[in-house]
């Protein structure tokens, strides 16, 4: 088997002498299984940085360089210097690490048996047990550091990834390939987190290595933070929305929607010409919305996963005329109880709009993570 280090350069003239000699001599020689290469990317950096790669060139014939053109960010060396490793090198893994030493090298091994156990994506965490960030960044950073990785497994609500923002990563040459096309407008540092999506998206097994990030001793960081962070932002925020957009959740309100007139008609009537309680009364109105709720949902919202026998169908109205009366009696009704007890029955249409808010976000979740449930990879 045969791995690619990619490693972009943009003025690295020192550091990558170290990092190269350090992955010759003291972390090639202890990989029995896989022939190791290493394919710098540089952008023309003017302090000679492709001049030193040359002079190790010589020395080392696993070691290549791309002479990339112009600086136009690090996720566009990326892309291009993993096409170049793919089509002329035929690995059968591409490896991402910074030139600079803040990627310890010696755990590259560790990051290949994950890769022989199976996995596809292999992702360096500094967010994890074992590993770390510079103890001597300033607070500022590391605030920016932890915040923005929380930030996005938020949004993103995959809890499992723990550093989304890192560029130390192993990947079978089949996830690039996969996700390369749509890569194109991801030129600068935003790179690995849409990279990172895409490929949990696909249900590719992804496995992390802890490593202590450490400090830089030579040259600067190119990232421009201002840049990168509203960059990000918008990546996340607009391509969780689309997620959003696609998945059963709007289908659901639709049929909600519905329901809720059901619902509300029917406790509207009850409440002026019976004298039930009106926290009861909501409870008998709510049947008959759950009733609606429960077919439309299942020939149409969770379409994909509906009950496909007489029985299936029965036992899953069931289910659902259980959860969603644990909502309607707790939460929604619940609500209306409490609004009664503390301001009154004359309010009672607003305490029915709280406790739908509330019941809402119950049903959602237990229908398409209980009901209707779908399996995924990751
Ligand atoms: N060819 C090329 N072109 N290389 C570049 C460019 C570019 O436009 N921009 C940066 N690089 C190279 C740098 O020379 C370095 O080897 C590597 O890409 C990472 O850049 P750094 O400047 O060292 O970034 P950092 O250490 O501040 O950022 C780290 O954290 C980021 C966010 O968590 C890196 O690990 C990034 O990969 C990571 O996205
Ligand atoms: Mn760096």
């Amino acid at each position: 088997m045969k791995a690619v280090i990619i490693i972009p350069t943009y003025n690295e003239k020192g550091n990558i002498k170290k990092l190269v000699e350090t992955l010759e001599t003291d972390v090639f020689p202890e990989i029995k299984t896989w022939n190791m290469h290493i394919l710098v990317v540089d952008d023309d950096s003017p302090d000679g940085t492709a001049k030193e790669v040359e002079e190790l060139i010589k020395k080392y014939k696993n070691l290549h360089l791309l002479h990339n053109g112009e600086k136009a960010g690090l996720g566009a060396a990326y892309i291009k210097g993993m096409s170049l490793a793919v089509e002329k090198l035929t690995p059968d893994v591409l490896f991402e690490m910074d030139a600079d030493g803040q990627h310890d090298p010696k755990k590259i091994p560790d990051f290949l048996k994950k890769i022989d156990e199976g996995n596809d994506l292999v992702i360096g965490t500094r967010y994890s047990q074992g590993g770390s960030i510079p103890e001597n960044w300033p607070p500022i950073r590391k605030i920016y550091s932890i915040f923005g990785n929380l930030l996005v497994r938020t949004i993103f609500g995959r809890f499992a990834i723990h550093d989304w923002t890192g560029g130390y990563r192993a990947m079978r040459v089949s996830v690039f390939l996969k996700e390369k096309n749509e890569m194109g407008e991801f030129r600068g540092y935003t790179f690995q987190v849409s990279f990172l999506h895409k490929a949990a998206r696909d249900g590719f097994k992804i496995a992390e290595v802890p490593f202590h990030f450490t400090d830089r001793t030579l040259g600067n960081s190119k990232i421009a933070p201002g840049e990168y962070i509203v960059d990000l932002l918008r990546y996340v925020i607009t391509a969780r929305f689309r997620e959003v957009l696609h998945s059963s959740f709007p289908k659901f309100l639709i049929v909600g929607g519905f329901g809720f007139f059901i619902n509300a008609f029917l406790y509207d009537q009850l409440v002026r010409n019976t004298h039930l309680p009106i926290a009861l009364a909501n409870v008998v109105a709510a049947q008959f919305a759950i009733f609606s709720n429960y077919n439309f949902n299942n020939v149409w919202t969770f379409k994909a996963h509906k009950a496909n026998s007489v029985l299936a169908y029965f036992s899953k109205m069931l289910q659902f005329f259980a959860t969603s009366n644990i909502g309607v009696i707790l939460i929604q009704s619940g609500t209306i109880q409490i609004g009664d007890m503390l301001y009154g029955e004359q309010y009672y249409r607003i305490y029915f709009l709280i406790g739908t808010f509330f019941l809402l976000i119950w049903n959602f979740t237990v229908y398409s993570k209980v009901i209707w449930k779908k399996k995924t990879a990751f």
